[in-house]
């Protein structure tokens, strides 16, 4: 354990600035339930003209992430995988034109403790949040230490001057999973006709679609695994989009703080699959049997 942490803390000192988003905000006065929300990305959502800690105003375009792994490598020490759900992969902070940022924070890069701490937080994390190839805790102060110092309203100044160290630690997990909760991508495609699969391949199209139809809004359907074009399947195609579903990234606007969880969907920026556009070149694999948890 110590030295996983130790190659952490380097990779994360490898990047990124040192300090706040913010320098020089108050703790004073963040009384964020007095004050309409306001959408982020939208024109009023600037530093200069609502408080940082009420709107976010850093990273305003929102993805929830989540991935599709077929074991965890560690199932021998008992990390599973939840039965009949993608797991969590992090809540992350797009700049509104999509381009984004990291560890923006060097002071705040955390070792998983306090983990989530009892009731909902902690659960949920321990059941849908889970590492591949490392633990799970890993995977969480990961992206902590990436990601939520990159939120505005993750500022440990907009938690007033009775802030507890680590607080916001806490409050982010809450946050990331009260997204996800609503964010059912197992039972969406399901209901569309697809389901994991050894035998049977999908079209990327359909899943998008499919998810379109549910969510509202296109997300980014992120694939791995071989390419198409080097795949027996493939011999000969100029698609060279890769075989194996892996991650779906759901992208939203916010109204005020992201903590409240009310997230408006918009479309994925940018380019919207990495996976393959050939008709049924998209591989949506079951589990491993011993890999998930029953
Ligand atoms: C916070 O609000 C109180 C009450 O309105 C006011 O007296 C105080 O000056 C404010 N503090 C700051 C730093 O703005
Ligand atoms: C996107 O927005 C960020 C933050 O405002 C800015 O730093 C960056 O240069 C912009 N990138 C592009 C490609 O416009
Ligand atoms: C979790 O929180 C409870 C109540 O706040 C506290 O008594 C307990 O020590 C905490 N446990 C850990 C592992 O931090
Ligand atoms: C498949 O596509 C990749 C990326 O464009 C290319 O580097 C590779 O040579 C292609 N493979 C075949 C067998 O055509
Ligand atoms: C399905 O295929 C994947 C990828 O090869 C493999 O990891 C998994 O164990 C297989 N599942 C079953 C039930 O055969």
């Amino acid at each position: 354990m110590p030295t996983m942490r130790r190659v952490l803390a380097l990779a994360l000192f490898s990047e990124g600035v040192l300090g706040g988003l913010y320098p020089g905000l108050s703790t004073a006065n963040h009384t964020c339930n007095l004050v309409e929300p306001v959408l982020s990305c939208s024109d009023g959502a600037q530093p200069g003209l609502v408080d940082t800690c009420c709107v976010e105003t850093y990273g305003g375009l929102i993805l929830q992430t989540q991935f599709w792994n077929t074991y965890t490598g560690l199932e021998s020490k008992g990390q599973l995988l939840p039965k009949d759900s993608w797991t969590i992969h992090g809540l992350w902070p797009d700049f509104c034109n999509g381009s984004y940022t990291q560890y923006c924070d060097l002071k705040r890069q955390y070792d998983p403790e306090p983990s989530p701490n009892t009731t909902t937080a902690r659960r949920m994390a321990r059941r849908y949040w889970t590492g591949q190839n490392q633990p799970s805790w890993v995977l969480w102060a990961h992206e902590f230490s990436k990601h939520a110092t990159c939120f505005s309203t993750f500022d440990t100044e907009c938690y007033g001057p009775e802030y507890v160290r680590h607080e916001e630690v806490t409050d982010f997990f809450s946050t990331v999973i009260a997204y996800y909760q609503d964010l059912p991508t197992w039972r969406w495609l399901a209901e569309g006709g697809i389901e994991p699969s050894n035998k049977t391949a999908y079209s990327v199209s359909d899943i998008q679609d499919t998810l379109k139809s549910k969510f509202g809004k296109v997300p980014y359907v992120g694939c791995s695994g071989p390419r198409f074009n080097e795949t027996e399947a493939g011999k000969g195609s100029s698609d060279n989009g890769y075989t194996v579903l892996s991650e779906m990234w759901y992208y939203f606007h916010v109204q005020g703080r992201v903590q409240r969880a009310q997230g408006v969907p918009v479309d994925a920026t940018g380019s919207t699959t990495s996976c393959a556009k050939a008709p049924d070149a998209v591989w949506y694999y079951e589990r491993t049997p011993c890999a998930v948890a029953h």
